[in-house]
């Protein structure tokens, strides 16, 4: 059988169509949304529990937090600033206090089990991107969502951000004629891009692999500048630099005997705030934040490549990379009547150097940002047979480029100046964001191309 959830359903049905008939966002009529969080790690305690609790407070009140890391579960809502009952059980949560939404923002293979426990009790969900790693879980999200009185909405922030707001503005206005492919390539560096491999995101079986864990983001973008649905992928990738490539290893940076000889050596001790969160913690669940990179479990790819192609007829041509000297992405748009392009991070081609190993904290930063008067974003368009010509934007890095704030903004005071631009993601969205990654996956470990409609029964129009 065939999901029900088709894209003017979706629309009419959730957040984006609820705000255009003049719905005010989730926030509950008469007083406060009733907030619970489970999975208190950075993400959750840092945007959806300091962040809220600073600027929403007049509109979201905290009733619960849950995290199965006693320790951490502590520590988050002392850092939170709230004094509301904490759990390690998450139905223990939520059959005893009243929620009127719950934030998802657990590790990623377990986002499903906790949205299906959300959508049963009927309340509505937000949770943290990727929605599922695997199909399997996506489809039992789609089948309890059909059942449920909740809505379910993701946190595709990415959507939100300035920039890539502003080129789908672009591309709606058709300044390069009809859309007919997408060049667009990412480069995380040896900082960022590292990272994942000392975390959990490294293994499979918890993150879905990057293609999952972070291209959700990427794949999300195209499926909404594009406005078509996925239909083909084909991928290559395949793990070369981190993982058993490499002569030594150890368990973890911070006793390691290589320290001296690491390049990517990383030193926990400097950062107070991940020895709170996850050092002090460990004994709980023996999770530890500075595993070793070379760690022979390492099972995701470092390099990948995928080709798209949409119902629209729009093909993509995407690459991820995870150990660039530099973090940014290029991306170009082509078009019957030209082509429009824009870049971030390559410093060749700025005026203003970044310190490498401070950019993510940066992105990550809710509190605005410093250098915002020295930098631009840059989209240059150029119709064919014409000069081209440039748009400079002001540069917003804080937040995922701002969008963090705008997205809150939207989900609790149901506020946005770009109501038409459909920029709050939801159940539909969710499931094709990961089921582009999901099918590259398999595409690399069968060597085949794979159709989005084997993967599900959601309906693709
Ligand atoms: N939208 C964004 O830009 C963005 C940015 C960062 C992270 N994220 C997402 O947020 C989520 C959390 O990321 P993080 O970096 O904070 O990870 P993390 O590992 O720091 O935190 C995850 C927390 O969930 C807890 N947990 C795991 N399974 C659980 C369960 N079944 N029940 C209750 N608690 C459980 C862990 O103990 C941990 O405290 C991920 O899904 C990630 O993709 C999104």
């Amino acid at each position: 059988m065939k999901s029900n959830v088709t894209r003017r359903d979706f629309v009419a049905g959730t957040a984006a169509g609820l705000l255009l008939a003049g719905h005010p966002g989730l926030a509950a009529e008469g007083g406060r949304l009733r907030v619970a969080i489970v999975g208190t790690g950075i993400r959750g305690v840092s945007f959806w529990g300091e962040f809220l609790n600073r600027e929403y407070a007049d509109v979201v009140e905290f009733v619960a937090l849950c995290d199965t890391n006693p320790g951490r579960l502590a520590y988050s809502r002392r850092s939170i600033g709230v004094n509301c009952p904490t759990f390690t059980d998450v139905d223990e949560m939520l059959d005893t206090v009243g929620i009127d939404t719950l934030v998802v923002t657990t590790t990623d293979s377990t986002h499903h089990t906790l949205i299906v426990k959300g959508l049963e009790r009927h309340l509505d969900v937000i949770t943290e991107k990727p929605m599922t790693t695997d199909e399997r879980q996506c489809q039992a999200v789609l089948d309890a969502a059909r059942e449920s009185r909740g809505r379910l909405l993701v946190g595709l922030n990415y959507r939100y951000g300035k920039i890539f707001a502003r080129l789908k503005e672009r591309l709606a206005a058709r300044e390069i004629g009809k859309l007919t492919s997408i060049d667009f390539n990412w480069y995380l560096n040896v900082h960022h891009g590292a990272s994942y491999f000392r975390r959990w995101h490294g293994i499979r079986e918890y993150g879905g692999t990057l293609l999952v864990h972070k291209s959700a983001h990427h794949f999300d973008l195209l499926n909404w500048w594009i406005g078509a649905d996925p239909v083909e992928v084909h991928a290559y990738g395949s793990l070369e630099h981190y993982g058993a490539n490499n002569a030594f290893r150890g368990k973890r940076c911070m006793d390691c005997e290589h320290a001296a000889d690491c390049a990517y050596f990383w030193d926990l001790r400097g950062n107070q705030r991940m020895m709170d969160l996850y050092h002090s913690h460990e004994a709980h669940d023996g999770y530890i934040r500075d595993a070793c990179l070379w760690r022979e479990a390492i099972d995701v790819y470092d390099k990948m490549a995928v080709q798209i192609r949409y119902a629209n007829g729009v093909q993509v041509s995407y690459s991820l990379t995870t150990y660039s000297p530099y973090e940014g992405f290029r991306l170009g748009f082509n078009g019957t009547d030209g082509r429009m392009e824009t870049w971030e991070g390559v410093p060749s081609l700025m005026a203003v150097q970044h310190d490498q190993a401070t950019l993510h904290d940066k992105e990550m930063d809710q509190h605005g940002n410093r250098h915002a008067e020295l930098e631009y974003h840059e989209i240059v368009t150029q119709r064919n047979f014409a000069p081209f010509e440039r748009e400079r934007l002001p540069y917003v890095r804080a937040g995922h480029w701002g969008g963090d704030r705008l997205m809150a903004d939207y989900l609790f005071r149901g506020r946005s100046d770009r109501p038409d631009l459909d920029q709050q993601a939801g159940l539909r969205d969710g499931a094709l964001s990961v089921l582009v990654g999901i099918a590259a996956r398999r595409s690399i470990d069968e060597g085949r191309p794979v159709r989005i409609a084997d993967l599900t029964n959601l309906e693709l129009t």
